[in-house]
Order: structure tokens, then C-alpha cells, then sequence
């Protein structure tokens, strides 16, 4: 049975361990939820922190136990034999320090050379979730915040689905509102023949949508025109609907660009998608008693929250609200999701905060919100600039995706030319690597800060070659694939036949955090932050590097067993890169 074990998560197994010596130890109660953590401390890997709580809990009712450290000792005595455990030891007020057994260690990595990483994908009870992100609104500007929301949202997806979970990823545009009897009328003074439209025409929606905006706001007879028009569309006249198709459509093109950049996998459906849908749910909301009149608009007040809840606009509308509410209903009912993230601005907190009590109330999710099915906000900061203010161009324009990835991606190929790389790649390898390397670079300086913090974004720090970035990994991953080249040794036999050896202090680190690559995953997956699988990849090269330094490798007495390390070390970095939505580099 020990054999069938997940060999992923040594957190989980050790909190295994742990419970049942809890369980030994203390068979009357209290009955505690195992405490374990990673450490790195001289006295062991992991440990387990219960003794103080179970103490403070049977003092004086128990005489065996006179302090928190027999406590711990009972733990230890109780523990279950395992080879995961090479020693277990009682320090300062119970604290159960454990250090792992090094052959244990070595054969799990051995294990996964052989068995793949996905042997040791994160295993989630959610089966199904929606990823609702990137998100941009038709006609206006896709700018950096839309960018921040697609990076996260897309590593994100990238971890779920990594953990055996079904994604549905979700581009949840704004195709949908007032803004379209402005913009549609607009077509129609700019095009009396609706065959003369197309992109180049348009030429720059952005542009073609302040036009309209200022139209708009300077000639009441063209506003009126606007909102006649609004009623049209929603009427579902054809001509209107055809004018709406159309400008979505030339959107659509440009915001495909910057996925296609960005290899993106997303699926549009966009706010319009759930317009029919809506009266029903409103429906719905009415007959549970949630919905109320007020000033004219049909609203539910929310516990707490001073503001309601607007779902219906007084002129009869709908509005953000309604969508989101039906579009919840939706992923619940009809695509039976369980987990539903929403990636977002902080800005937006308050609306989701709102509209997810609005579906407990109606019972559609549970009131705690700890069990399935749930919703998360995950949101985000701003981008700034080198002035600490938001991120802008210097004629003080939103900062066009696309220019910036562009920016990035020639900025990384004039490094690698200036490093004579153009003599010695092909145009190919040298276009690829540039790319890889740019668009890495922003995504990478983007997520390894706490998403919830304002970030600077500044080109050099981010194409620095030493520091945390992603230039500095990249070259990392690919020095590493180079010693394993020049050492001539055929890596996939070695994997099957020869085993690791950790007697060097150094190799039994990097070996360690190689084999908490799982739990890592797993925290970052359910807490939804993408940094602290940053924060791993870049320690991961720290004690690479520390590792390569101290223990020769090729040519010496170790070099097999070393050349698995690298191995196991290129095949997590690898992993990591493609859970942050980073191409890797073989070649530097
Ligand atoms: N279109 C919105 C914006 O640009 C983001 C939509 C987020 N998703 C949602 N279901 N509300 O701000």
C-alpha cells in the first residue's frame, strides 16, 4: 500500500505521520488537525508545532504532562515507524523537528525522473473551475491592467490545469452596454455603406471610440440618435446587430494578437453571452424575496454594505451586476463549475464582494464560503511608472500591450547581439530567444511580486541578467542543460539505471526543495498566488547555483549521481516556467 502513497507532497505525508501519533498519543482527545511546516533549520526539514496547543489545552488535568516538551516527546514516542524519517527530536517548548531520510529523498527524485513530473502534480478535491480573466472591453483600450489580469490569470489556469482540474478560461469581454449606441451610430455617419467597413478603415478603435465619446458629449442630437440606437440593438434589429458584430469583430482581432503573443489559450464569452439569460435570473432573485425597489431601480441590499446591490437600472436596464450575477449562474448551473476565480483590479473588490453575498443569499453558494462550490476574487494593483504614477506614455496615453511586449522582446535581442549571439545562432534561434526571453521578462517581473501590491514597471530591472528575474533563471535553466551536453552521458538511460546519491551537504538541499516542488504548487494553486512559485523557482536556482559551486560534476567520482540532480533541477525549472507561462531556453 505504501508504494501506491502520492509521493508529491511530503507536507501532506508527514501531516499523515503526524495525525495518527496525535491519535496514539492522546487517544481521549483533544483531538487537533496535525501542524506542519518546511523549516530549514539546523535541527531538521519540517516540523510539527501541536505540542504547545495540546498542552495549554490538558494542563492541569493530565499529571504525566508537567511541560509543552513532554508533550512533544509523546509525539515523537508515538510517531509511526517510517522510512520517510531519519530522526525526530524535541526542542525548546515541544517543537517536533524532523529530518528526512536521505535515501527516502533521493528515490522520490529518482521516482519522478522516471515517472515524469506530473507524478507529482498537486491533487485538489475540485474536479471543474472557471478562470475568468484578461477580460478587456470592446472598443476601449486593453492596457496594462487587462495585461496584469491575463498574466496572472493565465498562470493561474496554468497550475489547475497542472493539478488535474478542468479549466473553462474565460474572456469575459465588455461586448455589451450603452457605449454601442454611441459607437454603432457613429459607424453609420463615418460609413453610410455598411460594406465599406473593415479594420483598415476603422484604422484605431481606441481612436474611433473617443470620437464617438466626443460626439456624444458635444451634440445632443447625435446622444439622442446613441440612445435610440442602444434600443435597437438590444431589439435585435439587424442592421444594428450587424454594425454591434462588426465592431466586436475588428476588437476581437486586435485583442487575438496580443494572446497570440503571449500564447494565450482563452475562450471568449463575452458579457453579451449571458444578455438572454438575464430577465430569468432576475426572476429567480425576485421570487426568493432578494430584490427590492429603490428610486426607481430594482436593487438587493447586502448586509454590511451601505450601497445596494443595482440590478435592474431605473430606464430598465441591465447592467455589470446583472450580468455578473447571471453569468455566476451560469458557470454553476450549466457548466457545473465548483471553483469559480475572477482575476481583476483590486479596484472592482467592493462589486465582487457584493454580488457573491447576493448569491448566498439566494443560496447559491454555501454562506461560509469554505466549501464547494466558490468564488474568489483575485485581485491585483496597479502597474506605475518610473514616476510612481499610473503606468502612462509620455504623451501620457494608455500604454498599448502590444508596443510594450514589442519593446520588450527587440530590447532582449539587442542584449543578445551585443552578447555576439547573431554570429553565432541562426536568425531563427536568435528571434526565439529574444522572444522568449522578452515576454518572459514581463511576465515574470509581473508575477513575482504579491499580486495585491503596485509594481514599477521598468524595463531594465526587468532584462537584468542577475537578480531575481527572468533573464537570470532563463540563463540559469540553460547553463544547466549545457553541462548535462557537454558531459556526452545519455541523461534517459542514466534516469532508469543509476540512483542519487546526497552525501554533500549542498546536494541534499537543492534536493529537498526539488522534492517541494508539489506542496509549493498546491499553496500556491489554493491561495491563488502565482509569487510563491516566483519565490520557489528563484530559490531553486540559489541553491543550484550554491550546489555547482561546491560539488564538481562532470569528472568526478559523482558525476552520474550529479547529473541526475541537474537533471531533476532542469525538469522543476522547466515545470516552473511553464506554470508562470514562461518558454524556457536550452541554449545561452
Ligand atoms: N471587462 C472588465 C474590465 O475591463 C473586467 C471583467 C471581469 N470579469 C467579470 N466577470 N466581471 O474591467
Amino acid at each position: 500500500a505504501n508504494e501506491e502513497e502520492y509521493a508529491g507532497n511530503v507536507k501532506q505525508q508527514l501531516a499523515k505521520l503526524f495525525d495518527a501519533s496525535l491519535k496514539a498519543a492522546f487517544p481521549t482527545g483533544p483531538y487537533v488537525e496535525p501542524l506542519v511546516a518546511a523549516c530549514t533549520s539546523k535541527f531538521g526539514d519540517y516540523q510539527c508545532n501541536n505540542a504547545m496547543g495540546i498542552f495549554s489545552k490538558i494542563r492541569g488535568q493530565n499529571t504525566e504532562y508537567k511541560k509543552p516538551a513532554s508533550v512533544g516527546e509523546a509525539i515523537v514516542k508515538n510517531l509511526p515507524p517510517s522510512e520517510m524519517i531519519e530522526s525526530c527530536s524535541v526542542a525548546g517548548p515541544g517543537f517536533v523537528n524532523v529530518v528526512l531520510s536521505k535515501i527516502w529523498i533521493s528515490k522520490n527524485i529518482q521516482k519522478m525522473l522516471i515517472g515524469g513530473i506530473e507524478t507529482w502534480a498537486p491533487r485538489l478535491q475540485v474536479k471543474k473551475a472557471v478562470v475568468d480573466f484578461s477580460s478587456p472591453n470592446i472598443a476601449k483600450e486593453m492596457h496594462v491592467g487587462h495585461l496584469r489580469s491575463t498574466i496572472i490569470g493565465d498562470s493561474l489556469a496554468r497550475m489547475l490545469e497542472f493539478s488535474n482540474v478542468e479549466v473553462l478560461r474565460r474572456n469575459h469581454v465588455g461586448d455589451w452596454g450603452t457605449q454601442f449606441g454611441m459607437l454603432i451610430e457613429y459607424l453609420f455617419e463615418m460609413f453610410p455603406n455598411i460594406e465599406d467597413v473593415n479594420e483598415t478603415a476603422i484604422g484605431d478603435l481606441q481612436a474611433f471610440y473617443k470620437a464617438s465619446k466626443q460626439r456624444f458629449d458635444s451634440d445632443p442630437a447625435f446622444k439622442e440618435r446613441a440612445q435610440k440606437a442602444v434600443v435597437s440593438l438590444q431589439g435585435g434589429e439587424p442592421k444594428y446587430r450587424q454594425a454591434w458584430m462588426q465592431i466586436c469583430e475588428i476588437s476581437r482581432k486586435e485583442f487575438d494578437k496580443v494572446y497570440q503573443s503571449l500564447k494565450i489559450q482563452i475562450e471568449e464569452k463575452g458579457e453579451s453571452f449571458y444578455n438572454p439569460y438575464i430577465p430569468g435570473i432576475i426572476e429567480k432573485l425576485s421570487e426568493k424575496g432578494l430584490i427590492e425597489e429603490s428610486q426607481g431601480a430594482r436593487v438587493i441590499f447586502i448586509e454590511g454594505v451601505n450601497i445596494p446591490l443595482i440590478v435592474v437600472k431605473s430606464d430598465g436596464g441591465y447592467n455589470y451586476a446583472s450580468t455578473d450575477l447571471t453569468a455566476l449562474w451560469y458557470r454553476l448551473n450549466e457548466e457545473k463549475a465548483e471553483w469559480i476565480i475572477y482575476v481583476t483590479d483590486v479596484g472592482q473588490q467592493q462589486h465582487f464582494d457584493m454580488f457573491f453575498s447576493a448569491a448566498k443569499r439566494a443560496g447559491w453558494l454555501p454562506a461560509d464560503g469554505s466549501t464547494y462550490p466558490k468564488v474568489n476574487h483575485v485581485g491585483f494593483g496597479l502597474v506605475l511608472g518610473e514616476d510612481g504614477k499610473r503606468f502612462r506614455t509620455r504623451s501620457s496615453e494608455v500604454v498599448r500591450l502590444v508596443d510594450l511586449l514589442d519593446e520588450a522582446k527587440s530590447r532582449s535581442k539587442a542584449q543578445l547581439i551585443e552578447r555576439g549571439k547573431a554570429e553565432e545562432w541562426t536568425d531563427d534561434e536568435l528571434e526565439q530567444t529574444a522572444e522568449a526571453v522578452g515576454y518572459g521578462a514581463v511576465k515574470y517581473a509581473d508575477l513575482k511580486n504579491n499580486r495585491l501590491t503596485n509594481y514599477t514597471f521598468n524595463f531594465d530591472q526587468m532584462l537584468n541578467d542577475k537578480g531575481n528575474t527572468a533573464v537570470y533563471l532563463l540563463y540559469a535553466h540553460a547553463r544547466i542543460c549545457s553541462i548535462i551536453r557537454k558531459s556526452k552521458k545519455d541523461i534517459e538511460e542514466l534516469k532508469k539505471t543509476e540512483s542519487l546519491v546526497l552525501d554533500h551537504a549542498d546536494e541534499r538541499v537543492l534536493a529537498l526543495h526539488l522534492l517541494q516542488f508539489s506542496e509549493v504548487v498546491e499553496e500556491a494553486c489554493s491561495n491563488l498566488l502565482p509569487n510563491v512559485l516566483c519565490e520557489y523557482l528563484y530559490n531553486l536556482s540559489e541553491n543550484f547555483t550554491k550546489f555547482y559551486s561546491n560539488c564538481q560534476v562532470v569528472g568526478s567520482a559523482e558525476e552520474i549521481s550529479r547529473l541526475l540532480l541537474c537533471e531533476a533541477t532542469a525538469i522543476v525549472m522547466r515545470k516552473c516556467f511553464h506554470l508562470l507561462g514562461i518558454e524556457p531556453v536550452y541554449k545561452i
